[in-house]
């Protein structure tokens, strides 16, 4: 009889092929690699010959970057999913999508089992573990393998490992630091090594996206981003795709050292880790976004938009993406980008990217109302009964109350 088979989510490093081997031997079950590309991916040339040299017995490389940006990237935009004020959750948002595949593929070859690579102290493994759980609710049911989770090995007993297993892997020198580094298209994560110690100041060789600002051009530049309903849709005025888009504006933000993030995170397992974000496009769509709110919103709206934001930015991290309270945020978010279509004009220099000018067809900014020159068509007059009766509860308090605290 055939062996059941496993569908494992391989990046083609070191780790996940060695999992290929460990798999087979741990629990007799055949491996079918996928590789699922999220765009900037690490190691997507060559994967399928390391899979098999592993002893994989077939390979899926999925191209997923267009339903990632338009399902997963442009939603946390929207919804201003900033965790923690700084992170823009460009693996957490990577994963649902990942587990979402996973599942796909186990069901498409007839799997019993999936895996993926994630250790047990990360917040990795819970939007792995719970997203493939939902998704695998009805139907046969797919038990989980995660190795690095099982295995128990040191870096040098993986190495070990790797080396009688046979398997070729890029050789690293001992005395070379290996951060633990994630990527995709949104954004590049990088952890480990001598950034555990969090009085240490990251190496400039630990970055790879974005210049020093020493090694900037000393030229602005100039570009303007154009939203349809909250969404990027072009820059200087060309059409663009999404996925070119943030392409596009990841080389330019990065050229001018924008998109740098230092930050201590509270881990949804009760951890504080230390990890440094390489995120040029996405800082800079953040802040063109929300340029272009300010004109497009009312107060209330922009109030609560933010509110929302933080919610989706710790329900995205907490790996909670297949709720319904997510789609209900995106209802309630899709309805508040109803009128935010408009160009944002940024200025990137020098490590920072600066808001120069916002315009919408739909913007609530009336120049004949905020002007002080001889156009102004505001009703002066009408400001003092308003201030009267704004100001009433304020005056009888004071009157009846704290006026009285000074004696
Ligand atoms: N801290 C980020 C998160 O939880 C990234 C995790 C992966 N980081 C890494 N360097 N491998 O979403």
């Amino acid at each position: 009889m055939a062996r059941e088979k496993c569908v494992l989510a391989y990046s083609g490093g070191m780790d996940s092929t060695i999992s290929v081997v460990w798999i087979q031997e741990q629990y007799d079950l055949d491996i079918v690699t996928l590789t699922v590309d999220l765009g900037a991916g690490p190691e997507i040339e060559g994967v399928r010959e390391r899979a098999a040299s592993a002893g994989a017995i077939d390979s899926l490389v999925w191209d997923v970057r267009d339903e990632f940006v338009s399902d997963y990237v442009w939603r946390g935009l929207k919804a201003g999913a900033m965790y923690e004020g700084v992170y823009v959750l460009s693996t957490a948002l990577g994963r649902p999508l990942m587990a979402k595949k996973l599942v796909e593929a186990a069901r498409q070859v007839g799997a019993t089992a999936v895996a993926h690579g994630c250790t047990g102290k990360g917040n990795d493994q819970v939007r792995f573990d719970s997203g493939i759980m939902t998704l695998a609710a009805h139907g046969d049911p797919l038990r989980i393998i995660a190795p690095a989770r099982e295995w128990g090995m040191t870096r040098d007993e993986e190495k070990l490992y790797a080396q009688k297993a046979g398997l070729k892997l890029r050789e690293v020198g001992d005395d070379q630091r290996v951060y633990s580094i994630d990527r995709n298209l949104w954004g590049l994560a990088i952890e480990g090594e001598d950034l555990e110690d969090t009085w240490f100041a990251p190496p400039e060789d630990a970055y790879s996206w974005t210049r020093p600002v020493t090694d900037t051009p000393d030229e602005a530049t100039e570009v303007e981003i154009s939203f349809e309903q909250g969404v990027p849709v072009a820059l200087d005025g060309k059409k663009l795709g999404g996925v070119a888009l943030i392409e596009r504006l990841n080389d330019l933000a990065g050229m001018h050292g924008i998109g740098r993030v230092d930050h201590l995170e509270n881990r949804l397992v009760g951890i504080k880790s230390r990890e440094v974000y390489e995120t040029p496009a996405a800082v800079v769509l953040h802040d063109a976004l929300r340029a272009l709110e300010t004109a497009c919103l009312a107060r209330d709206q922009q109030r609560m938009r933010s509110y929302v934001g933080q919610q989706y930015a710790d329900l995205v991290y907490d790996g909670r993406w297949f709720t319904g309270l997510r789609e209900d945020l995106d209802a309630m978010i899709d309805s508040t980008m109803r009128y935010v279509t408009g160009d944002v004009r940024m200025r990137l220099f020098k490590g920072s990217a600066t808001v120069t000018g916002r315009r919408s067809p739909y913007s609530l900014y009336d120049f004949g109302l905020a002007t002080y020159s001889k156009d102004d068509e505001f009703d002066h007059a009408a400001a003092k009964g308003f201030i009267d009766i704004y100001s009433l509860p304020a005056r009888i308090q004071h009157r009846n109350q704290t006026m009285h605290d000074a004696r």
